[in-house]
């Protein structure tokens, strides 16, 4: 049984309980800078030690095997290099950094110590995801052609004035393209494979108000295999729906929309397979965690398994700082 840490315990790290208990792992400690926070998610893990300084609960759990890093953006790369350096695999948050020079710098830091890192990129082990990757490698609808991806959430307010990080360049990073539809963008890493070139946009359209980062960003993206995407993304909408993701090949194409894979055949959309596993938070935030989190342990443990390592991860970083760098409209 493996044992874990978790530094932040806000929104998500209930999420990552949750997981961790699936997957039989045994919680030691939780830290947050609130104290109450700490203590209600220690009783929710079924663990009594909690930690307001999360240096101090690394160098008194040195039995531990995992940390969880649930902060916000801006201490990922220090908390995840602090953990390798004391010896622990990391289970990491989205992004895994700011930009990708950090994250670079935790590539670094894993190949000197050999501690593995998996950033939490869940939706690549949902059933739909799965299922449209097995169709592309089997060649059956030919080569991957184009990929359309859709990310219409909402986000205002309060969402962003209660936080204290989220809405500014310094704690968040960025805005639409960082937090909400990074997910949507690993999904067209994943699917298209190493990437040629990208140019994109951002705007701040709607959220001045409460942020200084984007809400609004679209781009297109050529990859090394001849496909290219076209991205869409905003916190605009006044709903927020699941990502929207269609696959064109070929001989066919496939079509993600609210949690169901479809396959167009004949010119109609047929259900191919449904993502039916009950989110453990939002449901935006999809049913992954247990998947990606079991993976991981699997492999901490020297078991054959597939997780999201920090040099895939990174790659997604370099999309989104080309999205930034070629966008007419500077936002910062
Ligand atoms: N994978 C997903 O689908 C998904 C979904 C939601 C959030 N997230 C990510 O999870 C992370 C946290 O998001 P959230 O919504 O839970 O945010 P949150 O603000 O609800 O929680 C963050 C917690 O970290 C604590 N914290 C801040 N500084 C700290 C420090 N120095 N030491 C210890 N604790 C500290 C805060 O007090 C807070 O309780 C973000 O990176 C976010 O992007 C991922």
């Amino acid at each position: 049984m493996l044992k874990s840490l978790i530094i932040g315990c806000g929104a998500i790290s209930h999420v990552h309980v949750n997981s961790i208990k699936e997957n039989g792992g045994k919680i030691l400690a939780v830290c947050d800078i609130k104290e109450e926070r700490a203590t209600a998610l220690a009783k929710e893990a079924g663990c009594d030690k909690t930690y307001t300084d999360y240096k101090v609960m690394l160098a008194e759990n040195k039995d531990a095997d995992v940390v969880h890093v649930c902060t916000p953006h801006y201490l990922h790369a220090q908390m995840a290099i602090f953990a390798m350096e004391c010896g622990f695999d990391v289970y990491l948050e989205k992004p895994c950094a700011m930009d990708a020079d950090e994250a670079l710098e935790i590539v670094r830091v894993s190949d000197s110590t050999g501690r593995r890192v998996c950033v939490s990129f869940q939706n690549r082990l949902v059933k739909t995801t799965s299922a449209a990757k097995s169709v592309i490698e089997s060649g059956r609808l030919g080569r991957l052609l184009g990929i359309k991806g859709i990310v219409t959430w909402e986000r205002s307010g309060a969402y962003y004035s209660e936080s204290g990080w989220r809405g500014t360049w310094a704690t968040e990073g960025g805005g639409v393209l960082m937090n909400q539809s990074i997910h949507t963008l690993d999904l067209l890493y994943y699917f298209g494979g190493k990437v040629k070139k990208v140019e994109g946009s951002v705007a701040l359209r709607k959220n001045g108000n409460v942020s200084e980062v984007e809400d609004t960003a679209e781009a297109t993206i050529w990859f090394e295999s001849g496909a290219t995407a076209i991205f869409y993304a905003t916190n605009c909408h006044v709903i927020s729906n699941p990502a929207e993701i269609e696959l064109v090949l070929e001989k066919g194409s496939l079509l993600i929309s609210n949690d169901i894979l479809y396959e167009r055949v004949d010119g109609r959309l047929k259900e191919y397979t449904e993502n039916n596993e009950t989110p453990l938070g939002k449901s935006v935030w999809g049913s992954g965690h247990i998947a990606m989190i079991g993976a991981f342990y699997d492999a901490i443990e020297g078991k054959q398994s597939y997780y999201c390592d920090i040099r895939d991860a990174y790659q997604v970083l370099e999309i989104i700082g080309s999205i930034y760098s070629t966008s007419a409209n500077k936002l910062r």
